[in-house]
């Protein structure tokens, strides 16, 4: 049974490893001084976002769950795990509200850039959008929060 726990923990180093890579590219790509520069690390930004993060997200809940069954684990008795349960089903709504519509803005910005061969006072303007830097730090800690639950179990 410890096995799913395994598979479970593979899966979370997968969507981990994802966010990490996906913000160190994106943070390089916003200092980037020209676009040629932005254009490669954003693709890279790209790349961790649908091979890491998304699947790696479904896969940890999903891997989560079958372990919790497999290790006779229930939300009822484990609070710590109810608790993880509830933050990270709390990240779900920012890709709606914030990460689908911001994307959309910065795709567009990026694109003028493009055309334009320069980094814009647009481009820049996206990279320093506050609700797309304020959900990252979200995601950030809620993840961080996660991993202490999930290691510690204290309550
Ligand atoms: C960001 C998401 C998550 C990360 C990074 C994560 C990480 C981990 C890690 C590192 C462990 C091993 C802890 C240990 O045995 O010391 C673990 C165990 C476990 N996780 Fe998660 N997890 C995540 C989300 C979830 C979710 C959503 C569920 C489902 C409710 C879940 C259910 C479990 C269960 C049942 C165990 C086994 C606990 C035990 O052996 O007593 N996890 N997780």
């Amino acid at each position: 049974m410890e096995w799913w726990v395994l598979l479970h923990v593979a899966t979370a180093f997968w969507f981990v490893a994802g966010l990490a890579g996906r913000d160190v590219s994106v943070t390089r790509a916003a200092h980037a001084p020209d676009i040629a520069s932005v254009q490669a690390l954003t693709g890279a930004a790209g790349v961790f976002d649908r091979f890491f993060v998304i699947p790696g997200s479904i896969a940890v809940l999903i891997a989560g769950l079958i372990a919790m069954v497999a290790t006779d684990l229930s939300l009822g008795d484990q609070t710590w795990l109810l608790v993880a349960l509830i933050l990270f089903l709390a990240i779900i709504p920012l890709v709606p509200l914030v990460f689908l519509p911001r994307g959309k803005v910065f795709e567009a910005a990026l694109a003028d850039a493009v055309a334009a061969g320069d980094v814009t006072p647009g481009l820049r303007a996206a990279f320093a959008d506050r609700a797309v830097l304020g959900a990252r730090w979200y995601e950030r800690i809620v993840v961080g929060v996660i991993i202490v639950l999930m290691v510690t179990k204290p309550f």
